[in-house]
């Protein structure tokens, strides 16, 4: 079976962690720091702090700004939930704004409508790789006085006119197994505020101001050396690994057939975490997608659904009350389908997925 997604480690990841297990430096040290450095740089932010996950970064970046109960934030529901959930630990309630069918992000056109006197921010989230439209949101935010959290977990490297994002605003960043580059579990909150940066290095560990002083509330949300060891070598091979899943991705485009392909938008380069097509549905139901999947399973290609449910209809949001009925996530839940993409495909991984799907699409048209 051709996986999905297929983390990479190699050599550099094995020296670079035996190397620091014999430091007899574990937890947070000085490779944390490095890799902070190393990751603002990539991003061209003035600051990073590394933590323990993706989730943690969007819970962090939420808190240290001030936002809590009484307050609201404009996010996607065509995301995975850890999105709108850290905005719920918050005590923040999470409004959501449909998507736009192009490019699978939160469409700033519809932004304006759904700001409140309690709306602070918007938490817009770069799906599949692909940034949003920064442009437009951030002019939005600045009209309305509002913070930009970007929730950046699956687009380290993507860019909107050669700027990267993690830098339009407060970033948020994962490295889960899977993501373009990885530390197994990770995350990373970047900002070009010292002050934000700061409180951010406080609330990762007990609010300490310094070693077992604790100024304000915490809690053990840090990353340990082991991890930042991972990291740097895997950050060192980014750019030249985000290449690869654009050539592959472009390869696909170029044959696949039966099957609408990601387009990348102008000015913004796209990282390809995911490649994810859209397999229409004239009956609005989910049946050709779900077709589509069950085929390239059988021709041994694996591909997933990104995602199923818009995060309002998860139970845990329709318990809360929520009952949106988006159009554009709606479609998508039921149209999307990824397929693999990831640096580790060969020419004859690339054909056989193209053969599946065209096989696929063009028995389901005869
Ligand atoms: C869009 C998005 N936001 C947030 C997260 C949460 O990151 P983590 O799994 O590192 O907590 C993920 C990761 O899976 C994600 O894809």
């Amino acid at each position: 079976m051709i996986p999905i997604a297929k983390p990479l480690i190699g050599d550099e990841e094995e020296a670079a962690v035996l190397a620091a297990l014999r430091s007899g430096r574990l937890a947070q040290g000085q490779r944390v720091r490095e890799f902070e450095e190393r990751f603002a740089a990539l991003c061209g932010t003035a600051e990073a702090v590394a933590v323990s996950s993706g989730t943690a970064a969007l819970m962090i970046a939420l808190t240290v700004h001030g936002l809590g109960p009484g307050d609201e934030v404009i996010t996607t529901p065509f995301t995975f939930a850890a999105t709108a959930n850290a905005v719920l630990f918050t005590g923040t309630r999470p409004v959501f704004v449909d998507v736009r069918d192009d490019d699978f992000n939160i469409d700033p056109s519809l932004i304006e409508a759904r700001i409140t006197p309690q709306t602070r921010a918007i938490l817009p989230v770069h799906l599949y790789g692909q940034p949003c439209d920064m442009t437009a949101i951030k002019s939005i935010a600045r009209k309305h006085g509002l913070l930009v959290i970007e929730d950046a977990a699956q687009a380290h490297g993507a860019t909107v006119d050669g700027k990267k994002v993690g830098g339009f605003g407060t970033g948020c960043f994962s490295f889960y197994a899977t993501k373009n580059m990885t530390t197994g579990e990770g995350g990373m909150i970047t900002t070009n505020d010292p002050a934000i940066a700061e409180k951010a290095r406080r609330y990762r560990s007990h609010g300490e101001s310094s070693r077992y002083v604790s100024e304000s509330l915490g809690y053990n949300f840090r990353m340990t050396d082991v991890l930042a060891a991972i990291g740097l070598a895997q950050l060192s091979r980014l750019p030249e690994r985000n290449e690869r899943r654009r050539a592959n991705a472009a390869y696909l485009t170029e044959h696949l057939g039966g099957v609408i392909p990601p387009q990348e938008m102008p000015g913004r380069h796209h990282v390809y975490h995911q490649y994810t097509v859209r397999v229409p549905s004239p009956d609005d139901t989910s049946t050709a997608r779900d077709d589509l999947k069950a085929k390239l399973a059988e021709a041994g290609v694996q591909s997933n659904i990104y995602y199923p449910l818009p995060v309002y209809r998860q139970p845990l949001y329709a318990n809360l009350g929520y009952r949106d009925q988006l159009s554009v996530a709606e479609k998508l839940s039921r149209e999307v389908l990824s397929l693999p993409v990831h640096p580790a495909l060969t020419p004859d991984n690339l054909k056989t997925i193209v053969d599946a799907v065209n096989g696929a699409t063009s028995q389901g048209d005869a």
